[in-house]
């Protein structure tokens, strides 16, 4: 029988389907060292982005009579999964790249509203007893250029409700211009950086590139550009983010990831044009309805599943 770790949870009614299915599933939070020895006795790993396989956790788990064959991240962002190590020691790692889109993007959406209008302090002064009407004069969205870096399929879904609701929308992506979408205007990036009021990125975090907005990159920006982060935070450097907050460059922002998680920047949460959020991305009951049940198939499809495993 195969034995499959999820290491960070999956909704519990595709993991009885696993086990109706004839696996046995181990539903455990691991990590670190202790995660991989509990992968020395299984053949999938299921994780989420707070799990780092490193080349030392995937040493730890191929030792003695290994077993471990497949890594499945839920998600999208393979940044904490050394991909590289794991393939050459041959462990195969798989994600579910198309499951959270909607789901990101929505969360996007939102947060151009919540920054635009002030949602987020005056939730926070409100409950401190304050009525600050006169405070938060915001703008509307509608008739703004909404910058995109990144027109994957996140970006393409976020520039699709954005342009519905009325804003022009330019981007750079690292592959050009997309064929398809003659609305969207594709710019170099530092002319997106220059003309965006709002800006949104959308991309991977690649360690070997490192930063791809700091000081040099927020002082290229609009006066006053509103902000929303929700790709990874490693892409921004958090110093040089509250430098612009604090000097004005940066009107607000939105932000879902962070350079360090689960560690808090309190400096940075707690700064009154900072609207955060907990990595909460793809927490959807559909998004993760939808991952769910492409993990249980894409374990099926590797494992050659058919019903005479279930009597072994
Ligand atoms: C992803 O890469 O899929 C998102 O960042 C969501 O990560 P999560 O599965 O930890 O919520």
């Amino acid at each position: 029988m195969y034995r499959i770790l999820v290491a960070d949870g999956m909704n519990l009614d595709q993991i009885e389907n696993l086990k109706e299915l004839g696996f046995d599933v181990i539903d455990k939070f691991y990590d670190g060292e202790e995660l991989g020895l509990m992968c020395q006795d299984v053949d999938a790993l299921v994780i989420r982005s707070k799990n780092r396989i490193t080349k030392e956790i995937i040493d730890k788990a191929l030792e003695g009579n290994a077993r471990l064959k497949l890594i499945i991240r839920s998600g999208v962002g393979l940044d904490n999964i050394d991909v590289k190590y794991a393939t050459k020691r041959g462990v195969k790692v798989m994600n579910t790249p198309c499951a959270s889109t909607r789901s990101v993007a929505e969360l996007t959406i939102g947060q151009l509203f919540t920054i635009a209008r002030y949602v987020n302090i005056a939730n926070v002064t409100m409950r401190q007893g304050q009525w600050n009407k006169k405070n938060y004069i915001g703008t509307e969205v509608f008739g703004k250029t909404l910058g995109i870096i990144g027109l994957g399929r996140i970006g393409k879904e976020v520039a699709k409700m954005a342009s519905a609701i009325g804003m022009k929308i330019i981007y750079y992506d690292i592959l050009g211009e997309m064929k398809g979408y003659p609305r969207y205007k594709f710019c170099s990036f530092e002319e997106v950086l220059a003309n965006a009021d709002f800006l949104t990125i959308h991309i991977p975090y690649d360690p070997e590139k490192g930063y791809l907005i700091t000081k040099k990159e927020f002082d290229m920006m609009k006066q006053g550009v509103y902000f929303i982060n929700n790709a990874r935070g490693a892409l921004v450097c958090e110093h040089d983010l509250i430098d612009a907050l604090d000097e004005g460059k940066i009107e607000a922002v939105a932000m879902d990831v962070y350079e360090e998680e689960p560690k808090i920047n309190l400096e940075l949460v707690n700064h009154p044009m900072v609207s955060p959020t907990p990595h909460i991305g793809a927490s959807t009951v559909e998004a993760q309805d939808r991952i769910s049940k492409e993990i249980v198939e894409m374990i099926v499809d590797y494992f050659h599943y058919d019903q005479q495993q279930i009597a072994l």
